[in-house]
């Protein structure tokens, strides 16, 4: 009877070849089982893959590659389970018990994308299956409830010690936002220490309960208040944007520098506004510049994570509450965002698995 062995196993599910499938997301920890009886093999992996990404080519390839590395001639079945790994962190515990990982969306320069990128950001990662939260941390120009067409109050959740809002949702992503509370014909005139006091609370008194990732989506610019948020927020990494000319990438190294100060790992650069295509000619306009956000990521060695082009149905999603990540899923626009997401998620995960030295633990079998 064959003899398979969690290691020969992994060896084998190395050398598969998929595009939603980073082999080094594969550990000894992601395989749970391996059962042999009579003619077939069963093997339960458990993946930190969103959902979406497990079809059935992959769980043949995962079979295939059993069958081929280590010539077992029997029926084999791969179940993959998918679990998104959790970022360790003293102050998350704390602050967001129930959330995996958070991510900052930010960017040195105002009006670049970031709350475009933000919420299409948590809107693809829901539409493949992740639980997902976002918290508009921009105090001074909320954009979240326009964006995703939400803007009531929030429902009060009385604990017996004590009360909870909770969050609206859209689109299958938890909302909350300084918008759904304060009046738009009064607005606040935040201070810096009220407005890291406000995101704060938008952490600990709204029931965010389970969620893989929680992003934020934060106020432009690297000055005191941007700071004090990346400071009070328990960050797992952070997404920056910018737009392909020089000024605006001059901001976002000051973006990169300030996650440096903290600690926090930058997860990648997203260009917005990277190019144009005529609809009628189908044309290709580089109107603000070529590779800018390519050529930045490289000189700061962090990953480059897609470019965005301009197009009015994006500003007009943006303007309607309709995300286009959500709306024309076959757009180009779309599964840019879409990869986009997955690489933020791939990201994310490797990193928790190297901090959690899984494969020093662990012995075979
Ligand atoms: N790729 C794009 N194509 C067309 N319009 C876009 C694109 N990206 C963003 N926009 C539009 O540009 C405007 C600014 O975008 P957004 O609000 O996302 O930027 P921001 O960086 O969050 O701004 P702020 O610094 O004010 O928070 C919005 O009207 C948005 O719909
Ligand atoms: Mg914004």
């Amino acid at each position: 009877m064959t003899n398979i062995t969690k290691s020969g196993a992994l060896n084998a599910f190395k050398k598969i070849n998929d595009k939603n499938l980073n082999v080094n997301l594969l550990t000894l920890n992601s395989i749970k089982n391996i059962d042999v009886k009579d003619k077939n093999v069963t093997v339960d992996v458990v993946l930190p893959v969103p959902p979406a990404a497990v079809t059935d080519e992959l769980k043949s390839k995962f079979a295939e590659s059993l069958q081929t590395n280590l010539g077992i001639s029997e029926n084999v079945t791969v179940n993959i389970e998918t679990k998104v790994t959790s970022h360790k962190d003293a102050k998350k515990e704390q602050l967001l018990p129930g959330v995996k990982n958070t991510i900052a969306v930010a960017s040195g320069k105002g009006g670049v994308g970031k709350s475009t990128v933000a919420v299409n950001l948590a809107v693809a990662l829901a539409r493949d299956g992740a639980k997902v939260g976002l918290i508009d941390a921009d105090i001074y120009g909320p954009s979240i409830p326009l964006m995703l067409g939400v803007n009531e109050k929030p429902k009060i959740y009385q604990h017996p010690k004590s009360a909870k809002m909770i969050p609206l949702e859209n689109y299958g992503v938890k909302l909350m936002s300084i918008g759904f509370l304060v009046d738009d014909n009064n607005p606040v005139i935040w201070r810096g220490p009220m407005a890291s006091g406000a995101v704060k609370q938008f952490m600990t008194d709204v029931e965010w309960e389970e969620l893989d990732y929680l992003i934020f989506d934060l106020p432009p610019g690297t000055g005191d208040i941007q700071l004090t948020l990346v400071q009070t927020i328990p960050l797992t990494g952070a997404v920056i944007v910018t737009t392909p000319q020089e000024v605006s990438l001059v901001d976002a190294r000051k973006g990169l520098k300030m996650f440096n100060r903290v600690n926090v790992p930058v997860l990648g650069i997203v260009e917005n506004m990277s190019y144009f295509i005529a609809p009628d000619t189908g044309k290709k306009y580089d109107i603000f510049g070529i590779g800018g956000g390519s050529k930045l990521a490289e000189e700061l060695e962090v990953p480059f994570l897609g470019g965005i082009p301009i197009d009015s149905r994006i500003r007009i999603g943006g303007d309607s509450g309709t995300p286009m990540a959500f709306d024309n899923p076959d757009t180009d626009y779309a599964k840019t965002m879409q990869n986009i997401a997955r690489q933020v998620a791939t990201e994310i995960n490797l990193r928790n698995l190297n901090d959690n030295n899984v494969e020093i633990i662990l012995s075979d079998d």
